[in-house]
């Protein structure tokens, strides 16, 4: 055995660790400085947007995680040239765009849900669009529907096959007045990616106004668009004939900086996000200073840590911008397990979210999920036909578990859970993290962890 291996890594040498897993001896705490890049949910859709411009793009800040290869793979498909002038920017030369084969476009079924937003640019381009099964977290439904009646809104005409979905534009798309039942994100930058490009003006109610689709609002305007964010959730588009290329640093990832601030609140550390900035998470900012977390905010970033004292139970309620992300409640909820007394956790936006408290009840915590929500709980906003929540009654000490990750935040959330705990976990099915976290065992080793990965 190497003798210069750690204690939990001599262990994964003795196990014979399947590959995709961690093995990960907890209760230390993480310390260090971190960088966060591009949000995965705003890069991802920047790069669809290329395909809306005759000039090339460049995109900075580009996070390496895996969604971002899943979109790349499908521009290709479509003779759009990708390169890598310099570390984190990708650029895309649109000159020869073409139809693809549906076995080629297949190829990328079920790995991500972006490919949902190729349509309106490819029917713009192309005059058809081809979509392939979509993947994503299995957190619910996630139906399209919003999405398909808003393409057809636009004059698009979509069928339904088993293969996928297939859409044309007989008649071009022409601008119109669409109102979402929900401000969805996905539906938003929907409609915000084809009525760049339509005829006339399109005006749309009840929109998402996350950062995210400021920042592609941001890109879409360098490129020529005409796009005005009017008072309560409205957007105009005033369609162009012509839009170009962009050159555009990405938004940071929100996600990610909640994740690392709960990762150090949880395991008692420090952590320093470069790249945090404080106007996009003040929502979140709230949170954590009520649970007991500290943070400073910096010229270059945002530092997280965990003061002493007794963390403190806190109410919350997810819902779309500017509230609590549904994003941020999986990783929070293991600081929650530490605090003392009972926090609620409603989720508001998917109907299937707390599957990962399952793992983290079997790792000492006391999580109740209620299916249905709680009935005679009072909450700010009746919004949704369906609800969960989540009772969680703490302090209880974490002691380590074999764990297979359900999804991306769920799976952030075992992660810190493991190595806030007593004594060794195994986590599993990694690669699903990689989805959202860039170099995460890289900055898992910058921030001390005492861990063995066979990638
Ligand atoms: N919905 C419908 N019909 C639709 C579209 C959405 O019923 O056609 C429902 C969904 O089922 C859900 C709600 O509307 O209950 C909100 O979904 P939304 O469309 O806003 O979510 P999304 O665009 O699919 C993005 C992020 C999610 C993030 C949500 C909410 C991407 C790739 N994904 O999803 O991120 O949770 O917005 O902010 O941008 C993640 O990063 O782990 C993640 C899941």
């Amino acid at each position: 055995m190497n003798p210069l291996l750690t204690d939990a890594q001599k262990s994964g040498e003795r196990v014979g660790l399947k590959s995709d897993s961690i093995i990960i001896n907890g209760g230390k705490p993480l310390n260090g400085s971190i960088e966060v890049r591009g949000a995965k949910n705003l890069a991802t859709k920047a790069m669809v947007a290329v395909l809306l411009g005759e000039t090339p793009s460049l995109l900075k800040d580009v996070p390496d995680i895996s969604d971002v290869q899943v979109v790349r793979g499908l521009l290709e498909v479509y003779g759009v040239k990708v390169s890598n002038p310099a570390h984190g920017q990708l650029s895309f030369d649109t000159s020869n765009v073409e139809s693809a084969h549906f076995a080629e476009i297949d190829a990328h079924a079920g790995a991500s849900r972006i490919p949902i937003l190729f349509c309106g640019p490819l029917l713009h381009r192309l005059g058809e669009a081809r979509i392939p099964d979509l993947g994503g977290c299995r957190i619910g439904d996630r139906p399209i529907d919003f999405h398909l009646d808003a393409l057809r809104a636009f004059g698009a005409v979509v069928e339904k096959k088993f293969e996928g979905i297939f859409l044309t534009a007989p008649n071009g798309l022409t601008g119109a007045n669409i109102e979402l039942p929900y401000p969805s994100v996905g539906a938003t930058e929907q409609v915000l990616l084809t009525a760049v490009r339509a005829s006339g003006v399109t005006e749309l109610k009840n929109a998402a106004i996350e950062p995210e689709i400021m920042d592609l609002i941001a890109i879409l305007q360098k490129m020529g668009a005409i796009i005005s964010v009017e008072p309560n959730r409205v957007i105009l588009i005033e369609g162009v004939d012509r839009l170009e290329g962009y050159t555009h640093r990405a938004l940071f990832d929100r996600n990610e900086v909640a994740s690392w601030a709960s990762a150090a609140l949880v395991t008692k550390g420090d952590i320093f996000v470069r790249g945090a900035r404080q106007s996009e998470m003040m929502t979140f900012l709230n949170v954590f200073r009520k649970v007991g977390g500290a943070f400073d905010v910096q010229e270059d970033g945002i530092r997280f840590w965990h003061p002493g004292g007794e963390l403190k139970p806190v109410t919350i309620e997810t819902d779309v911008h500017p509230g609590f992300m549904t994003d941020w409640q999986q990783p929070l909820i293991v600081a929650l397990t530490q605090a003392h007394g009972e926090s609620f956790v409603h989720e508001t936006v998917y109907e299937n979210r707390f599957g990962f408290a399952d793992a983290l009840n079997e790792m000492g915590a006391n999580i109740v999920v209620h299916k249905s929500g709680l009935p005679n709980h009072p909450r700010r906003v009746a919004r949704r036909d369906f609800e969960q929540a989540a009772v969680i009654t703490g302090p209880t000490p974490l002691h380590g578990a074999n764990i297979y990750v359900p999804d991306l935040r769920g799976g952030f959330s075992h992660l810190i859970a493991a190595l806030s705990a007593e004594g060794q976990s195994v986590i599993s099915n990694m690669g699903i993290i990689s989805r959202g976290y860039e170099h995460i065992i890289d900055k898992l080793e910058a921030l001390g962890a005492d861990f063995v990965y066979e990638g």
